[in-house]
């Protein structure tokens, strides 16, 4: 069972657009910026596919995402979204595969997934928030309240997830034994686009 969070898209957007301020919109104008135009763009774990209505129009979308409600807000309004699992659906070819929020998700098997990306695209654009160790981190990572409202997506493992522990310089490390890399900063989220 998700959180309240992952049971209804429009909350979604609209919790995570006042958690994060005016860095939100920012992220996603960011993430689209370095998509630019006439890309194929392959979003893993697109959720409610925020980022397609910040992408050139030219652009081609397609999003994989697992959970019902987001995959069936998406169909309505007919965006392009497999419903399945990222480590299940083959990938289809693309020019730029887009990880926005996933990988603190996905622990431990982010490097399973940024290799996938790799042999779908030459160009990955990830986004993650920066690993915090405030009072909104203490709340977030307390079991009751992430199974009830927080990041709880009914598909990974509180425990597992709880072992993101990367810094942003362990992030940079990490992505960097994959390619060549530039890291942008959109509020509390670094963006990395990555190429090899
Ligand atoms: C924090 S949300 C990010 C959504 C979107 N990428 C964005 O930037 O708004 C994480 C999403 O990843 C999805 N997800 C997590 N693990 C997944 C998996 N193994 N396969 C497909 N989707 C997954 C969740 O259902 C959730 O919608």
């Amino acid at each position: 069972m998700n959180s309240l969070l992952y049971q209804n898209p429009l909350l979604y957007e609209r919790l995570l657009s006042v958690l994060h301020g005016k860095s939100w919109k920012k992220r996603y104008e960011l993430m689209a910026k370095l998509v630019g135009k006439n890309k194929k763009v392959l979003d893993l774990g697109c959720g409610s596919c925020v980022l397609v209505k910040y992408l050139d129009q030219s652009c081609e979308y397609i999003g994989i995402e697992a959970n019902t409600k987001f995959v069936r807000y998406a169909q309505e309004k007919n965006l392009n979204i497999i419903h399945g699992d990222i480590f299940e659906v083959d990938f289809p070819k693309a020019d730029i595969v887009v990880i926005s929020d996933i990988l603190h998700h996905i622990i431990p098997k982010q490097e399973q997934l940024i290799k996938k990306a790799l042999e779908s695209a030459s160009v990955l654009i990830i986004c993650e928030p920066k690993h915090g160790k405030g009072i909104c981190n203490w709340i977030s990572s307390n079991k009751l309240f992430f199974k009830l409202f927080g990041d709880n997506d009914g598909i990974n493992r509180y425990e597992e997830m709880m072992a993101w522990e990367y810094s942003e310089s362990a992030l940079r490390e990490f992505l960097s034994q994959f390619g060549k890399m530039e890291t942008h900063r959109a509020g509390n989220s670094i963006i990395a686009r990555l190429v090899i």
